[in-house]
C-alpha cells in the first residue's frame, strides 16, 4: 500500500511536469471564446496579481519601464521649433487597469485578431526630459525631471498572432500589436525649464497644459510606439511561458 501511494504521487509529479507552466489556481479558466469570461479572468488576474507573477512570466503592473521617446519638429527657418527627448521613462498604473471588452481568443487565434480594450484612470510616466525650443523669441534648452499624467485613459490594443508548436503544444506568438489611446485630459510637468527664471518655467508649463491637446497630437505616434514595444514585452513573455491551451478550460466533445 505504501509502495503504491508512493508510486502515485511520482506518476502525479511526473505528470504534472509534463503539463508545462500552469495559471495560477485561483485564477478561472475559460473556454476559447468566451468573451464575458475572459474580461472577468483577467480583471481577477489585474486585481489578484499587481505585482506580477514570475512563475509565468507575467511581469509587475505597477511599474514598467519604457522605451526611450524622441520628437524632432525642426521645419528649416521656422519661428517654432522644438526637440524633445524622453529618457528613464517608468509607468505607472496598468495595476489599476480595467478590462472592458475582449474579442478574438478563438480556439484557432490566427483565424482572426485579438482585441481587448481597457480603461485606466490614471496613467503617470516619469522620467528626464531634455528639451531644445525656439518659440519665437524664447529659446530653451533644457534638462530636467518629466512627469505626466493622463487621466481617464482608454487603451485598444489589436493583437494579431501565429501559433507555433512546442513539445506538442501551442504557443502563441505576436506577430503584430497595434495600440489605439483615448484620454480625457493630460497633466504635463517639466522642471527647471528655464533654470534662470523660476517664474518663466511655470508660465511655460501653463501653457503647455493649456493647449496638452496639441502637444498630445504632436507626441502620440511616439507615444503609441512606446506603448506597442512595452506591452508586447509584458504579453510576449506571458505567451512564451505559458501554452495558449493551458490559458483555457480543454474543449468539451
Ligand atoms: C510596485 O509594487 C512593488 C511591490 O509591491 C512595490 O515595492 C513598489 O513600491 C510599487 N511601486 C509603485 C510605484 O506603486
Ligand atoms: C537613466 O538611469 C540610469 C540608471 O538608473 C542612470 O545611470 C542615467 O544617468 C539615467 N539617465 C538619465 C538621462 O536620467
Ligand atoms: C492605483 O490604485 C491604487 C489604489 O486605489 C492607488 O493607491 C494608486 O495611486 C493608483 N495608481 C495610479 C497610478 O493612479
Ligand atoms: C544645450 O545645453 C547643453 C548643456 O548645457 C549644451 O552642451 C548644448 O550645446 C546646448 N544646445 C544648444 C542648441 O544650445
Amino acid at each position: 500500500m505504501h509502495t503504491f501511494s508512493l508510486l502515485l504521487v511520482i506518476l502525479l509529479m511526473l505528470y504534472k511536469t509534463s503539463l508545462g507552466i500552469e495559471l495560477p489556481d485561483d485564477i478561472k479558466k475559460c473556454h476559447f471564446g468566451d468573451s464575458q469570461c475572459l474580461i472577468h479572468t483577467m480583471n481577477e488576474l489585474i486585481r489578484r496579481y499587481p505585482n506580477g507573477i514570475p512563475g509565468i512570466g507575467l511581469a509587475p503592473l505597477n511599474v514598467t519601464q519604457l522605451d526611450d521617446i524622441s520628437i524632432v519638429n525642426r521645419p528649416y527657418g521656422a519661428s517654432v521649433w522644438l526637440s524633445f527627448y524622453l529618457q528613464n521613462l517608468t509607468n505607472q498604473g496598468f495595476n489599476n487597469a480595467t478590462i472592458t471588452q475582449v474579442k478574438g481568443f478563438n480556439k484557432d487565434p490566427s483565424s482572426s485578431s485579438m482585441i481587448i480594450r481597457a480603461y485606466i484612470p490614471r496613467l503617470i510616466h516619469k522620467g528626464t526630459y531634455n528639451m531644445q525650443s525656439r518659440i519665437l523669441l524664447f529659446r530653451a534648452n533644457a534638462t530636467g525631471s518629466f512627469r505626466s499624467e493622463f487621466l481617464n485613459f482608454r487603451l485598444e490594443i489589436l493583437l494579431k498572432a501565429i501559433q507555433e508548436y512546442r513539445n506538442n503544444k501551442r504557443y502563441l506568438r505576436i506577430y503584430e500589436l497595434k495600440p489605439k489611446v483615448d484620454l480625457q485630459r493630460w497633466i504635463i510637468s517639466l522642471d527647471s525649464l528655464y533654470t534662470e527664471n523660476t517664474d518663466m518655467t511655470i508660465v511655460m508649463n501653463n501653457v503647455i497644459n493649456e493647449n496638452w491637446l496639441e502637444f498630445w497630437q504632436e507626441l502620440e505616434p511616439s507615444m503609441l510606439k512606446t506603448f506597442e514595444l512595452c506591452l508586447t514585452l509584458i504579453l510576449k513573455r506571458v505567451f512564451d511561458n505559458v501554452a495558449y491551451d493551458d490559458l483555457f478550460l480543454p474543449d468539451e466533445y
